[in-house]
């Protein structure tokens, strides 16, 4: 069966009365507050400063945390919120895929994706992130896959410099020497870096399957959470896609198209575990599903 008509097959997790790309694709939820794209310049104001310490003693950056509060993203210091509950679930299911690992990519390499631009990739990446790493035995890194237009730093409020494609480019730079620990304890940040006009080249090369190798590998309580380009708007998601062991689909309620969403579920078919979450759809805790299934 091809992961596209398995798609078809995942229910919500609680009685649902259509499947779930159908209810994805007709829900009629409000749109998103566009108030949030005027304040995002206001969280990158108010960043913070980076601590650098010198040597390769861990680095340790400052989030915003009143400016993800702001924009609707869970903190650890936040009343429990339908959208902070609805984060959880699909944790849940995450940390559930990551305990049981199969024969395919490591599943706790976990990319965000979505079919085009603005569906809340980076609002439900950050969001799992700091979900995930408020759990009491687990780390996280938040890595800005989308390298060609990175925004994971100006969701956080913070500034950053060197990342992952510094890393790509020049041996000699480590993952460690790029790397931020967070003031978001258990949470870690690689950066996107600087920008490259062959970064779909980059992602793909034999370096960069030896840099997710030793992400995953690395610390066996970590999960790697990647936010990355849409889909079917830049070939680097879909480079990236076939070295994830999980893929969290992200749709737009009322927005995204059920042609749109199928034809990035075929981009995506190397992966064995894709779950969907509907962002945007209203009652924020009627708005996500996560349906995972294994090859
Ligand atoms: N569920 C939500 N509730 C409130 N605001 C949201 C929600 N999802 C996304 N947003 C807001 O919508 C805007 C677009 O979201 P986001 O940047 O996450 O999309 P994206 O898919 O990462 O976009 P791009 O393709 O440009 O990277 C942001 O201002 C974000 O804060
Ligand atoms: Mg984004």
């Amino acid at each position: 069966m091809s992961i596209v008509e398995r798609a078809a097959e995942i229910r919500a997790p609680f009685p649902a009365t259509s499947d779930l790309i159908e209810r994805a694709v007709s829900s009629k939820g409000p749109r998103p507050d566009s108030a949030n794209d005027r304040n995002l310049a206001k969280g990158a104001e108010a960043g913070s400063v980076a601590e650098r310490s010198t040597g390769k003693a861990p680095r340790i950056i400052k989030i915003n945390q009143d400016w993800l509060r702001e924009q609707s993203i869970v903190t650890p210091a936040s009343e429990r919120t339908a959208i902070g509950e609805s984060f959880r679930r699909v944790k849940r299911q995450i940390l559930a895929n990551v305990a049981n690992p199969g024969a395919g990519a490591p599943t706790n390499l976990v990319m965000v994706t979505s079919s085009l631009e603005g569906e809340g990739k980076t609002f439900c990446a950050t969001n799992l992130a700091i979900s995930i790493a408020m759990e009491m035995d687990r780390t996280v890194l938040l890595v800005d896959a989308d390298v060609a237009k990175p925004s994971v730093p100006r969701t956080l409020g913070i500034e950053v410099g060197k990342g992952l494609m510094d890393v790509l480019l020049d041996p000699r730079i480590d993952l460690a020497d790029v790397m931020w620990r967070t003031d978001i304890e258990k949470l870690s940040i690689l950066p996107a870096g600087t920008g490259h006009r062959r970064a779909t080249e980059l992602l793909a090369s034999e370096r960069m399957r030896a840099l997710l190798t030793e992400m995953a590998t690395r610390y066996h309580d970590r999960v790697i959470i990647f936010d990355s380009p849409p889909l079917l708007a830049a070939s680097e998601a879909g480079v990236l896609a076939s070295c994830m062991g999980q893929i969290v689909m992200v749709v737009e309620a009322g927005k995204t198209t059920e042609h749109d969403l199928k034809d990035a579920l075929r981009r995506i078919e190397s992966c064995d575990i894709v779950g969907v979450v509907l962002n945007k759809g209203g009652a924020p805790n009627a708005g996500y599903y996560y349906g995972a299934y294994g090859a």
